[in-house]
């Protein structure tokens, strides 16, 4: 059995791949607690040190605003300590798998979806520091899978605490019966959390390279929102007065940062559409 340093441990994603793939994969998390990844070279060194066939790096700092205000402490955690465990698993001949985002094409001006090839262009600094990593990992490194994501979604699990997300966003929304505002001007992919936990396996053995992981959609983030208010069991008079758009954000430039997943898929990860991604996810938590 493979073993899997699993980095950001218990962190939402890190948590929903342990939950589903326990019995395929040896896994070592390892949390805050172990590592401080504001320090590089102590991050290099523990990963080293440490035994194991492969590492999932997902720890990363996601908060749009502190990497804003803090670009310096937020580039050791996004950048320069995801590349210290990039040198320590090429050093140790180990594959690792970096996850990236989406957010590396929120400066493109032309319409997405963007494949492996488009140039990255990102206006915020959480998005260059992932690009950053991507273009390091691709120079430098020969074993080695870049995963970049799409917003993701999901519910709550026992010891699985989702990131915000549409799902759950809109959710809250309806359970409280507070009006709340969803951008209008903004096109992005949102994919069902639970594909990546499912096939976590063939992500594994994917050919070395950089793919992206996103289920198709055509929908603005407020189109998507009054979708999944439906789907929850809103009527249209509860979704028209509780789901608004936000036309104010993203007003100078509509943002379009929709992933291509083509490449992954061809490579047999199997990826659907929002829609379908919807009615899988309350599927599974009984709606
Ligand atoms: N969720 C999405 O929609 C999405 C989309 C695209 C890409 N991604 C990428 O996927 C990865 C995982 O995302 P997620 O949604 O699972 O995020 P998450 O729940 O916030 O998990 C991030 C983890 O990173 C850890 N971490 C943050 N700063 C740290 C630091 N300075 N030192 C040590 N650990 C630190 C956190 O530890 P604590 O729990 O101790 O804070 C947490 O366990 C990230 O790399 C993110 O960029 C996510």
């Amino acid at each position: 059995m493979l073993t899997v340093a699993i980095t950001g441990a218990t962190g939402y994603l890190a948590s929903l791949i342990q939950l589903y793939n326990r019995g395929r994969f040896a896994f070592v998390p390892v949390s805050r607690s172990e590592v401080d990844y504001s320090h590089p070279e102590e991050v290099e060194r523990f990963f080293r040190a440490l035994n194991c066939d492969i590492v999932l790096h997902t720890a990363a700092n996601l908060a749009t605003a502190a990497c804003e205000n803090d670009p310096v402490g937020t580039g050791l955690v996004n950048r320069d300590s995801a590349i210290a465990v990039a040198r320590a698993c090429a050093d140790k001949g180990r594959r690792m798998l970096f996850v990236s985002t989406e957010q590396v094409f929120n400066g493109r001006t032309d319409a997405g979806p963007f494949d492996e090839r488009a140039k990255t262009q990102s206006v915020t600094n959480y998005g260059r520091q992932k690009a950053d990593v991507d273009a390091w990992m691709a120079a430098n490194l020969d074993d080695y899978v870049t995963l970049r994501l799409s917003w993701m979604f999901g519910m709550a699990l026992p010891h699985v605490k989702p990131s915000p997300g549409i799902v759950g966003n809109v959710l809250a929304t309806l359970r409280s019966g507070t009006p709340t505002r969803f951008t209008a001007n903004e096109r992005r992919c949102l994919t069902y959390a639970q594909r990546l936990a499912d096939q976590f396996d063939r992500i594994c053995d994917l050919p070395a390279g950089l793919y992206h992981f996103a289920s198709s959609n055509d929908l603005t983030t407020y189109e998507a929102a009054r979708l999944v208010a439906a789907r929850l069991g809103a009527g249209e008079a509860e979704v028209e007065r509780l789901i608004l758009p936000d036309t104010e954000r993203y007003a100078e430039r509509f943002r379009d940062f929709r992933l291509d997943a083509g490449k992954a898929r061809a490579a047999g990860i199997e990826l659907g559409t929002f829609e379908e991604d919807v009615d899988r996810c309350l599927a599974d938590f009984g709606w």
